[in-house]
């Protein structure tokens, strides 16, 4: 066991053996470092001042992907490298070719969004070679907000700063870095503190299975993108923090040729390719999904666990009829996902139970599926309704079964079972069966009023969503209303 966590700051390996359970990263930076660069905003993930580059691992490969640190745990960057908007210029003081980009562009006005910006922006260059398309800035910089200069400007910085080749001094150390991150890779299990609070993060699964069976009452942390608003927004006190991100395969996605095995600490950024492939309707609400910092550490894990009755990802995964995997000590169990929430607030989960995988049969020839995210903001916002709806068609065009999940629609992740009856045994473009089933749909939810959006307009959404479900899935229809097409419509560079 070690008890310290071990990161690198620019070059040099910092070990640290004392730390409250739950200091966040933007805290140790500004106020242990005084590495000041890296603002704070709203603490709580939406704003992206405080984004910093976290290097690690992917595939033997070094790899920076942009954090929100306000909501990043201290203990969750063992092993990782760490930098900073302070870190990037040249040791003679010259800027980073982003840096220079956006004084060029005149990209800054007050400035508290600029280092946020600089270094999500750090991270796409990092990720990419090649000029960048516009589009793919703005996806990139959703989770950033600046409320002065606007975004044009800034988007012209990285589409110059990518004009050139590559040669920062990043891409330079690059061997070295992944040498000393992979010197930092052993197979200890984390742990800090004592019985009663601790920071913990065990090498293994069945170290992660026994220390949870014997803390029950323990925090899981995955990306704490989550976790990360409880202390922070809701002041929590959680003495016991056991982080799934460093149990050995635990981040891993398997494709077995019929079903995706989605690991319990899988990370968006990780999952995207493998569910985005099954659809692309699923690869548009990833992509709409949180920010990219979000993606960078939220697990999918993490989003079923919260159990939220407006998270993306439980209806998606109901739709296309999933299970989770759940171990207490050395206890294994499967149950559908749908079976998984029992009723707000309240999964059933046991305490100890870990969430250790999601296993999603993939899509085949007899299936149609849509999903679709409405939200108030097109990006990086939480779903007014989300609706997945995964058709089986068979002989004849006949729905030989519907299976259609709403988020936002009641005070769990729910199927519309009067729908899907209505349904069941009609023709795909049978209107009469579409109408028996819109009406059944408004007896299948009671939906909540509140602030995101009232019950009425969550009815009428939903009603609409399965209508425009229908009408594409039928062909009655070829117009594609969402956003799909965005890349085409960009095409001349506006957003
Ligand atoms: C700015 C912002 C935007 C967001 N946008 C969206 C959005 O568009 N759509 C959306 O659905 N969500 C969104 N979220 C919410 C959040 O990002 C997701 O719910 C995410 O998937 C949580 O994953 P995590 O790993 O960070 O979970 P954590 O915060 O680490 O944990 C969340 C919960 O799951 C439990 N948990 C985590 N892993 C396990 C496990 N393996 N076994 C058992 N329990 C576990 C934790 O104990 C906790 O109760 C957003 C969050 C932020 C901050
Ligand atoms: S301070 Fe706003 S995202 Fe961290
Ligand atoms: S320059 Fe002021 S918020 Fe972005």
């Amino acid at each position: 066991m070690r008890q310290t966590i071990r990161f690198i700051r620019k070059g040099h390996m910092v070990e640290l053996d004392q730390m409250a359970p739950t200091t966040m990263l933007l805290d140790y930076l500004r106020e242990v470092e005084r590495a000041t660069g890296t603002k704070e905003g709203c603490g709580e993930g939406d704003c992206g001042a405080c984004t910093v580059a976290v290097g690690r691992l992917k595939d033997g490969k070094l790899a920076y992907e942009p954090v929100n640190a306000c909501i990043h745990m201290l203990g969750q960057v063992d092993g990782c490298e760490i930098v900073t908007v302070e870190d990037i210029a040249e040791d003679d003081g010259k800027l980073h070719p982003i840096q220079a980009a956006m004084v060029q562009s005149h990209a800054s006005q007050c400035g508290f969004c600029t280092p946020g910006f600089v270094m999500s922006l750090f991270t796409l260059y990092q990720s990419t070679d090649g000029k960048l398309r516009r589009d793919e800035v703005n996806d990139w910089i959703a989770g950033n907000l600046c409320r002065c200069t606007g975004y044009r400007p800034i988007v012209d910085a990285a589409v110059a700063a990518s004009a050139g080749t590559r040669n920062d001094r990043f891409r330079v150390a690059a061997r070295d870095t992944a040498g000393l991150l992979s010197f930092l890779a052993d197979n200890d299990d984390v742990f800090i503190g004592d019985s009663d609070r601790f920071f913990a993060a065990p090498a293994t699964v069945d170290g992660l299975a026994d220390l949870y069976e014997q803390h029950p009452n323990a925090t899981i942390v995955g990306g704490a993108t989550d976790v990360g608003l409880w202390v922070n927004k809701q002041l929590r006190d959680l003495p016991k923090i056991i982080h799934t991100g460093r149990a050995r395969g635990l981040d891993q996605v398997q494709d077995t040729g019929y079903e995706l095995i989605i690991g319990g600490a899988a990370t968006y950024a990780t999952v995207e390719p493998f569910l985005a492939a099954l659809d692309p309707d699923i690869g548009e609400l990833l992509r709409r999904l949180g920010s990219r910092q979000v993606r960078s550490r939220g697990t999918v894990g993490g989003n079923v666990a919260n159990g939220s009755p407006i998270g993306d990802t439980p209806p998606l995964l109901i739709a296309l009829g999933a299970s989770v995997e759940l171990r207490k000590g050395k206890r294994v169990r499967t149950l559908p996902v749908e079976e998984f929430y029992i009723e707000y607030g309240k999964q059933a989960r046991e305490p100890g139970e870990l969430l250790t995988a999601i296993l999603v049969p993939k899509l085949d020839e007899t299936h149609i599926f849509r999903c679709f995210k409405v939200a108030k903001r097109f990006d990086q916002d939480i779903s007014s309704v989300m609706g997945a709806f995964r058709f089986t068609v068979g002989e004849g065009g006949i729905i030989t079964e519907a299976r259609i999940a709403f988020g936002g629609m009641a005070g769990i992740p729910k199927r519309a079972a009067g729908a899907e009856a209505a349904l069941q045994g009609a023709a795909l473009r049978d209107s009469r069966a579409w109408a028996r089933a819109f009406a059944a749909l408004r007896d299948d939810f009671q939906p909540l009023d509140d602030h995101r959006a009232s019950a009425r307009y969550r009815v009428e959404t939903a009603h609409a969503l399965l209508g425009k479900a229908l009408i594409e899935a039928a062909g009655t229809s070829t117009s594609r209303t969402r956003i799909v097409g965005r890349r085409e419509k960009v095409a001349d560079g506006s957003r």
